[in-house]
């Protein structure tokens, strides 16, 4: 009987030795369980580190200042050589975040300076970085640093090619040449003008559509040097303007425009392409203007 006991108390120890043996396992197994969720984490972790970036990428975005430098232009290949680089050496010495965009029309329509930069201002738009536009004559360089193309906000535009500088132009609602203005706000106008075929007044024209809009026109300050801020590469005889007025022209040049601008641009971009010029580069849009001769026949003269 004291044998049977013996065993049976020796069953009793080998299953209690089983069960702390057991349990014991069961302990050290928990925490690699809990390890094995710790190896997920950094799975989940994986899935946030895109968020991460997008969220970077956001705040970058906000933070930076993308400046798109918007060049309406046809057939003038010296200036446009001596402008790019010119403008990527000016702009990097000030840090400003930039890039430079040819909108060449190919059309044989009279030339659209108001439409090209609409147009400009459309492509730049889709590629969604940039936070300011500077819509920038080809011929007009500017030479003193103190000229700062810097981005001037919601409700103001710069003008950087002032009256009180430009070698040419001096009068106080002159806003031609170089000028500034942030996305919204160009968008908000809802660009400038479509029906200024030839050359001159789609500015003025802007000018009201800013006036009346409550955007108010900033205009370089603490200039030390105002003789030579610019340098204006323009050969008035061998370049002669567009100055031709046909149809009702004349008429309509002079009044506020309502109605056209972003909402109602025509136009079919006939290639893009990237280009370098003494290493700065540039984007060139080929493009073809559409004409309305209803509206405006004055898109080419008889
Ligand atoms: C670069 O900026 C500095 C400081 O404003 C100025 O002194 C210098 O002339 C500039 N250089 C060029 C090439 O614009
Ligand atoms: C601009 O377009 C015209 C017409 O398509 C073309 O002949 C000319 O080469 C283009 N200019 C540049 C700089 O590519
Ligand atoms: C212009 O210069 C004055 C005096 O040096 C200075 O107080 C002011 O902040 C400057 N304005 C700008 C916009 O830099
Ligand atoms: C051209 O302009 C006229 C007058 O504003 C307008 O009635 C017509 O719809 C326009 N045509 C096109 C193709 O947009």
């Amino acid at each position: 009987m004291g044998f049977r006991r013996f065993k049976t108390q020796k069953w009793l120890w080998i299953f209690a030795l089983l069960f702390f043996v057991l349990l014991y396992l069961l302990a050290i197994s928990l925490p690699n369980v809990n390890s094995d969720s710790c190896e997920c984490s950094p799975t989940t972790g994986k899935h946030q580190l895109p968020a991460e970036n997008a969220e970077n990428e956001i705040s970058d975005h906000h933070n930076s200042n993308h400046l798109a430098v918007i060049v309406p232009f046809r057939d003038r290949f010296q200036e446009l050589i001596e402008f790019v680089p010119h403008m990527h050496k000016f702009l990097s010495n000030q840090s400003v975040l930039h890039d430079i965009f040819i909108i060449n029309q190919s059309d044989n329509f009279r030339f659209n300076r108001a439409s090209l930069i609409n147009v400009g201002f459309v492509h730049i738009s889709l590629l969604e970085k940039f936070d300011y536009i500077a819509m920038h004559d080809v011929d007009l360089l500017p030479v003193n640093p103190q000229l700062k193309y810097v981005n001037p906000g919601d409700g103001f535009a710069l003008h950087i090619a002032s009256p009180k500088l430009h070698p040419k132009y001096h009068y106080e609602t002159f806003v031609g040449g170089i000028l500034i203005l942030t996305i919204g706000d160009f968008k908000k106008l809802n660009g400038l003008s479509n029906k200024y075929w030839g050359w001159g007044l789609e500015d003025d024209e802007f000018f009201h559509r800013m006036k009346q809009s409550g955007i108010k026109v900033l205009r370089p300050d603490n200039i030390t040097e105002k003789e030579n801020c610019f340098r204006h590469v323009h050969d008035s005889k061998k370049r002669v303007r567009d100055q031709q007025k046909c149809y009702d022209q004349k008429t309509a040049s002079r009044k506020r425009d309502r109605i056209t601008g972003l909402s109602d641009l025509s136009y079919r971009i006939d290639s893009i392409s990237s280009l370098q010029i003494d290493t700065a580069p540039a984007t060139l849009v080929n493009v073809f203007l559409d004409c309305n001769k209803t509206l405006t026949p004055w898109c080419s003269c008889p």
